[in-house]
């Protein structure tokens, strides 16, 4: 077989990772065990002083994850791999094996609701000082860069106005002025896929993998990828000792299944949001649309170099309300009203009381996210039933 790393990225999203173990079976078996047996003490005691290869307990290692972590870090073209319970898990394990009380952290001002809450409610308490910027505005974290910062952190496009970063800039800026600064990328909105953080200078990608990775709305889980020292460390600090955030067996199988096929889902994502976003343009109930294909868009020139194509997700301010808004959302029949993106199903959500319900008003207005805010993940129905679906509820703006 050629060697993973020269594969297409169709052909490693299928067989990167299988586990060689098993006994023949297409797929990785779901090794559904806390713990794992040893031949002799010394065996024991050789694995837990990493002088032998082979498996301890699952929340030090397991071969299912192994699969879905190796398979991952493929696709990002990271090192390594760690595989873990949810986004949140990838996000505060790989923050914690980072950081120190003392420490400083610049981070994007507008990210993912729980992610904000991390960094402004939680590693605060532990002595972290995070500071928030425009990252769009490079100047921004030029005068921010000080000796102790330690992490620069960012989604991009940004959850849920899309604005998008340039990971390339951000990256050598902060590695200028301190090389040990170590920048990480949420990349849950393009899926390695659409985007690789890690090529254009970025040290760790952060995924929530419920999302496009799995791409079928049934699992709750996350990855962190990087050098393979970094994903070590992180998985004997943040994972094993701190948060604990192993991913489940079932669910690395579940991930197996559903990576099979990301990047047909991801061009159907793409190509389903770019015919709904001409649909918009049309439509006289729309205010603005935040969609990094759209030409005027800021970030879009950036988007064009950073990513192989726009996504599957925008979201649209319309000419209403808060209270009208939320009743043209209410009248949609066949999109879902719902949080979580990256699923076969259209998911319509509303940031300002939903999932960026932890920004305060002020926040929500610093951020740009404005009350009439409606999120859309496009899903892989036929397009033209999704855009008369949203024409049905535009009818609901008089
Ligand atoms: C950009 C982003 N990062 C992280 C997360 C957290 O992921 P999880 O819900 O898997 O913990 C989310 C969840 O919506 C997200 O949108």
């Amino acid at each position: 077989m050629a060697d993973k790393k020269e594969m297409g990225f169709a052909t490693q999203q299928i067989h990167v990772g299988k586990c060689k173990e098993n006994t023949g079976s297409l797929c990785t078996p779901i090794y559904q065990t806390a713990t794992f047996e040893f031949d002799s003490v010394q065996q024991g005691g050789a694995r837990f002083a990493g002088k032998e290869p082979g498996y301890i307990y699952t929340r030090l290692g397991n071969p299912s994850l192994t699969a879905v972590e190796e398979k991952v870090a493929a696709l990002e073209k990271g090192e390594a791999g760690m595989s873990t319970a949810s986004g949140m898990g990838a996000i505060s394990s790989a923050l914690w094996t980072l950081l120190a009380a003392g420490d400083e952290l610049i981070s994007s001002d507008t990210l993912y609701g729980c992610t904000y809450s991390l960094m402004t409610k939680g590693l605060t308490k532990f002595g972290v000082k995070v500071i928030l910027a425009d990252l769009s505005d490079l100047n921004n974290l030029q005068k921010n860069l000080s000796p102790k910062t330690k992490v620069v952190y960012f989604e991009t496009p940004c959850n849920p106005t899309l604005k998008v970063l340039d990971i390339e800039k951000i990256a050598k800026m902060a590695h200028d002025y301190n090389p040990e600064i170590k920048v990480v990328v949420d990349n849950t909105f393009n899926s390695p896929y659409l985007q690789n953080p890690l090529v254009l200078g970025a040290d760790v990608v952060v995924h929530s993998a419920t999302k496009y990775i799995n791409g079928h709305g049934d699992v709750i889980a996350g990855f962190v990828v990087g050098k393979k020292d970094f994903i070590d460390t992180c998985k004997m600090t943040g994972l094993k000792d701190m948060t604990g955030a192993i991913m489940s067996p079932f669910s690395a199988f579940l991930l197996a299944r559903g990576l099979k096929t990301l990047d047909i889902r991801m061009q159907k994502h793409c190509s389903n949001a770019k015919k709904l976003v001409e649909y918009f343009k049309s439509s006289k109930a729309i205010k603005k649309i935040y969609y990094p294909g759209v030409e005027d868009f800021p970030g879009h020139e950036i988007a064009k170099r950073q990513m192989r194509d726009y996504g599957g997700m925008m979201s649209i301010e319309l000419n209403a309300n808060r209270d009208t808004t939320a009743k043209v959302i209410n009248s949609l029949k066949l999109c879902t009203i719902a949080v979580s993106l990256g699923d076969a199903e259209t998911l319509v959500e509303h940031p300002a009381s939903m999932t960026h319900s932890t920004y305060s008003a002020e926040e929500l207005a610093q951020s740009g996210i404005a009350e009439g805010l409606v999120r859309i993940s496009v899903g892989l129905e036929d397009v033209n039933d999704i855009i008369a679906d949203f024409d049905q509820a535009f009818a609901q703006i008089k």
